[in-house]
């Protein structure tokens, strides 16, 4: 795992963005997991300035996301469809039939899940997948406990997590959806390199016990340190709980 624990949240989203906008330029076709949530934010509009400013190129480029929420249609402004579409895919140049996310709103949510794998797979699998945590510690939404070896499929979210993401459902926690599709850990742990961002104070005991607990359904992003292509950018705040050992493995710290 490559740990790096940078001054500031612009200098780690940036980090991030320009780790994605390298991997793009590098490969003929690449194939990205991409991830949702407040702090992929700065890391969209990072990616979006690339595009306008020095022509970051995304025509080449497949994308996978990791969830949905069930039941919501693409159009809904609180899917993760459409925070990607304003986010990202309004903004750049992608190709429509190369976007893929989860239909939450599928009818029937098994068949969709085997093919949201099958469609991976087709792609020659993922290149780089992006990653947040949530406070249960999940990656996409694998919630505790999720098997190393889970795929694409439906679950239920913890009670943590629809308070954590009521923000964008007018702040009600009882107006987010029960459930979500998600890829499995063992979906993400296929991807060829992964990277995980995480931000701020608020995650800061999540990501020690992540990077320092043990390994296991528990906390799903205690998967990453079994990946041999893992980096981790934190900021200070969300490195603040890490021991002084781990901290002394970063590759780049402040101060
Ligand atoms: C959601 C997403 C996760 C993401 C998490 C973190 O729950 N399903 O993939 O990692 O949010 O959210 P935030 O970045 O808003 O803290």
């Amino acid at each position: 795992m490559r740990l790096f624990i940078m001054p500031d949240p612009h200098s780690a989203t940036r980090f991030a963005a320009n780790e994605i906008a390298s991997l793009m330029i590098e490969r003929p076709n690449p194939v990205l997991g991409l991830a949702t949530g407040r702090t992929m934010e700065g890391v969209y509009r990072a990616l979006c300035g690339m595009h306008r400013e020095e022509g970051l190129d995304f025509s080449t480029t497949t994308s996978f996301n990791l969830d949905e929420y069930v039941g919501l249609s693409a159009a809904d402004p609180c899917s993760y469809h459409h925070y990607m579409n304003a986010l990202l895919f309004n903004h750049v140049n992608s190709r429509p039939d190369a976007i893929h996310l989860p239909a939450g709103d599928a009818p029937d949510l098994d068949a969709e899940c085997t093919a949201y794998e099958e469609s991976i797979r087709a792609s020659g699998g993922i290149d780089l997948q992006l990653l947040g945590i949530g406070d249960t510690g999940h990656i996409g939404f694998n919630e505790p406990p999720s098997p190393f070896d889970s795929r694409t499929r439906c679950v239920t979210l913890n009670q943590k997590t629809r308070i954590q993401n009521a923000a964008m459902f007018g702040g009600n926690p009882d107006a987010v959806p029960t459930r979500a599709l998600t890829m499995g850990v063992g979906t993400i742990l296929e991807a060829r390199q992964l990277l995980l961002l995480a931000l701020g104070q608020s995650k800061a005991a999540i990501i020690a016990k992540a990077l320092e607990g043990p390994v296991g359904p528990q906390v799903s992003a205690s998967a990453i340190r079994l990946h041999r292509q893992c980096t981790v950018i934190l900021d200070e705040a969300s490195a603040s709980a890490l021991s002084a050992e781990t901290r002394g493995q970063a590759l780049f710290q402040a101060n």
